[in-house]
């Protein structure tokens, strides 16, 4: 079978880490790389093209698919353009800025039948699947409620590097507990509504650096979830996993799923439960621990990207699931200001409408 033509847009932290993966894998080729910085990263690419613009990338080396690792501003134009010259996409997270950019490239991806893929690389692990599958098939019994940490200390010159991530829309809550909302709506089901509290006491700066939601599920399941820059922990799924040499492994969980007949820590996947089905709080619950591989995620990320250009599987995160975790997670910031509980379903219905105009539809509740 011959190789996919791949060309990749935006050659920062993410971008490279995706052409190292690129480079390993035997089924792509790389048509291309394009980014503002072009001479830069010329320099570090020698064997690489390199364009100044996506245009040029997909009008000059016509690859079949582009992973879009630009900022997330720029997601939305480029993921267009591609769609227009049938060019398939894996887009990073967030899907897009704003929800009203995330209708556009709907409408367009729609309109051109191009297949997508959204860059939430968690729901690759091995131990996320198989969480998904034990809570899917009742292995709690019926899911009562699930608590998430996500809290890790950033050091101070991560902010002075990006000065843009002490501001609004940069926070813990956009760039790292989306993450756990689309992590929750994979393994759990869908994000019904949010209340939220958020605080900047530790940072003082405009942008929040501590956040707790509460979750609603169409389950009935309910959640909290902490997520912070700003405390020293070992409860973050990158720890917890040891997806990458970067964030030292911890092998701790940060979450909990509690169920009506047992319960779940992840990522360790030790279940929690009572001998003989018997089910009282004055007997012993004892622990197992089951097992799945940890994988490189951003690998089977690739893989899965290839079987869904190719046509043999079906996409595990389109635009449109993305676009649902961008609206959970941009209503858990509305719900830190506000103070009001929001309802997200209407926000979902006015997704699938088809007309990429759901913004103006969008209310809060009251
Ligand atoms: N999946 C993940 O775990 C993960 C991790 C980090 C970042 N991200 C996402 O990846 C994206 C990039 O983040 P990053 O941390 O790599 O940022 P970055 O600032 O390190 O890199 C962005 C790159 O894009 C280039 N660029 C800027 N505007 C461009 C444009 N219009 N066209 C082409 N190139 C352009 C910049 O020159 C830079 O090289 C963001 O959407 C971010 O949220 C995802």
């Amino acid at each position: 079978m011959s190789r996919i033509s791949i060309g990749v847009v935006g050659a920062g932290q993410i971008g490279r880490k995706h052409l190292k993966k690129i480079a390993e894998h035997p089924d792509f080729e790389l048509a291309g790389i394009a980014d503002v910085n072009r001479d830069a990263v010329a320099a570090q690419y020698p064997q690489a093209r390199v364009f100044a613009n996506h245009l040029a990338l997909l009008d000059e080396a016509r690859p079949q698919a582009v992973i879009i690792a630009s900022p997330n501003q720029a997601h939305a134009d480029i993921g267009i353009e591609c769609a227009r010259r049938g060019v398939d996409i894996l887009v990073e997270k967030p899907v897009t800025d704003t929800l009203e950019a995330a209708g556009q490239l709907i409408t367009e991806t729609r309109r051109s039948g191009i297949k997508t893929l959204v860059g939430h690389h968690r729901r690759h692990h091995e131990q996320v699947q198989k969480l998904k599958a034990l809570l899917g098939e009742g292995n709690i019994g019926a899911l009562v409620a699930v608590s998430a940490i996500w809290a890790v200390y950033k050091p101070d010159d991560y902010f002075v590097a990006g000065p843009w991530r002490t501001q609004p829309g940069a926070g813990p809550v956009l760039i790292n507990l989306i993450h756990e909302i689309d992590f929750l709506r994979f393994t759990v089901g869908e994000i019904v509504a949010v209340g939220a509290v958020a605080s900047n006491r530790q940072r003082h700066f405009a942008v929040e650096d501590t956040a707790a939601a509460l979750l609603e599920f169409a389950n009935g399941a309910i959640g909290t979830v902490i997520a912070s820059d700003s405390a020293v922990t070992p409860w973050s799924v990158e720890q917890g996993t040891g997806e990458s040499i970067e964030f030292p492994f911890s092998g701790e969980s940060g979450y909990r799923f509690m169920g009506s007949h047992g319960s779940l820590e992840f990522p360790t996947l030790v279940r929690w439960s009572q001998p003989d089905g018997a089910r009282s709080w004055t007997r012993p619950v004892l622990s197992q621990r089951l097992f799945a591989t940890t994988i490189d995620p951003y690998a089977a990320q690739l893989n899965h990207f290839r079987d869904i250009i190719r046509g043999t599987i079906q996409s595990i995160e389109t635009v449109e699931d993305g676009a649902r975790t961008l609206i959970a997670t941009l209503a858990i910031t509305e719900a830190a200001e506000t103070g009001a509980r929001i309802d997200l379903l209407e926000r979902y219905e006015a997704l699938a409408d088809g007309t990429g105009q759901f913004l103006p539809k969008l209310r809060k509740t009251p």
